[in-house]
């Protein structure tokens, strides 16, 4: 499906412009189409207006503004969904993490949404025959809790071969939210030559949080947090690939009744998120998951459990 970027693909583009590209890592339209000009102008050192007219031509191959809706109809058709490891997750979800969006999982520490993360990143190596994406995974991990050793323990208990799921799992720590930045914005060119299906960002906003403190900083954070989501928005759309993240919350005192918890991140991550899944702690070991401010899925409430094999459904 991607175009393999070279002279003569974008009209009116001169070839030296196109080698330009090439050399500065963009090797597909797609690549470029998912990347801000100002961007492109800085990485592959060229002009601003010879930027916006290469992005400009690249999104055309992309994206061609407005369509008809049985098209978006047809997109939809080629979205796939990946099993969470629990029949009851899956249903509220409406049959899995789907290509295509971004699935925010929310909750407080011990909620579950690490062990969501590493489940997936096994379900999703499946075939597409047996619930899974088939592909690979990308992992990027800012708070350093990723567990070779429990993903290892994962796909055995759902009878795969360990190692070989280790290696189709491609991991990075981003040490700060710019480090994390720069690997969102690497996506484009890796997803197309790893072959990754499935993009975890587990958390999303920690390094934001720790490191723009402040209201004087809220509106710089807000911005940068808002570029980085809409970045993997594009590449979860451009490359038909699902993007799963993670949200904590914070308490506010104010709250009369209810749950006094609030995801992180305000507007600007609530409504780059397609489906947001808040999750709490329950009895033992099983945790409560909602589906909240879905375009599609109805707010229900359902019961899950951590268990040897990731998340299972919980028993009666
Ligand atoms: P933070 O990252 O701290 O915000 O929390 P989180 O929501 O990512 O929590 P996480 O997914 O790490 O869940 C931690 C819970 O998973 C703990 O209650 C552990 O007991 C449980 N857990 C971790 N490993 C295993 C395991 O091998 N088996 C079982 N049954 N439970 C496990
Ligand atoms: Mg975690």
């Amino acid at each position: 499906m991607a175009e393999i970027l070279e002279p003569g693909i974008l009209k009116g583009v001169a070839s030296t412009t196109v080698n330009k590209l090439l050399k500065s890592g963009f090797t597909t339209v797609e690549s470029i189409a998912v990347t801000p000009a100002r961007e492109i102008a800085e990485m592959a050192g060229m002009g601003r207006d010879t930027a916006l007219k290469v992005c400009r031509l690249a999104r055309m191959h992309v994206d061609p503004g407005f369509v008809p809706a049985l098209e978006i109809l047809d997109m939809r058709k080629s979205m796939i969904k990946c099993t969470t490891g629990s029949g009851e997750f899956d249903r509220i979800l409406g049959g899995g993490v789907e290509t295509g969006a971004i699935t925010e999982l929310i909750g407080e520490f011990g909620s579950g949404k690490t062990q969501i993360c590493f489940t997936l990143s096994v379900t999703a190596q499946l075939p597409v025959e047996e619930g899974g994406f088939g592909g690979n995974v990308c992992v990027i991990d800012t708070e350093s809790t990723f567990m070779p050793e429990r993903i290892m323990q994962i796909a055995e208990e759902r009878g795969m071969d360990p190692t070989k799921v280790l290696e189709r799992i491609l991991i990075a720590r981003a040490y700060n939210s710019e480090h994390q930045i720069i690997l969102v914005n690497s996506l484009p060119e890796l997803v197309e030559k790893s072959g990754i299906k499935l993009v975890v960002v587990d958390s999303m906003i920690g390094h934001f949080r720790g490191e723009y403190i402040g209201r004087g900083n809220l509106s710089e954070r807000q911005q940068k947090l808002g570029a980085c989501l809409s970045k993997l928005m594009r590449v979860a759309e451009a490359f038909n690939i699902a993007v799963v993240i993670t949200n904590q919350v914070m308490a506010t005192p104010d709250t009369m009744y209810g749950d006094p918890n609030k995801p992180t991140g305000g507007h600007v991550m609530a409504h780059s998120c397609t489906h947001r899944v808040y999750l709490r702690k329950g009895r033992q070991n099983t945790r409560l998951a909602r589906v909240i401010d879905s375009p599609s899925l109805p707010e229900e409430k359902i019961r899950f459990a951590l268990t040897a094999a990731g998340i299972e459904d919980a028993e009666e």
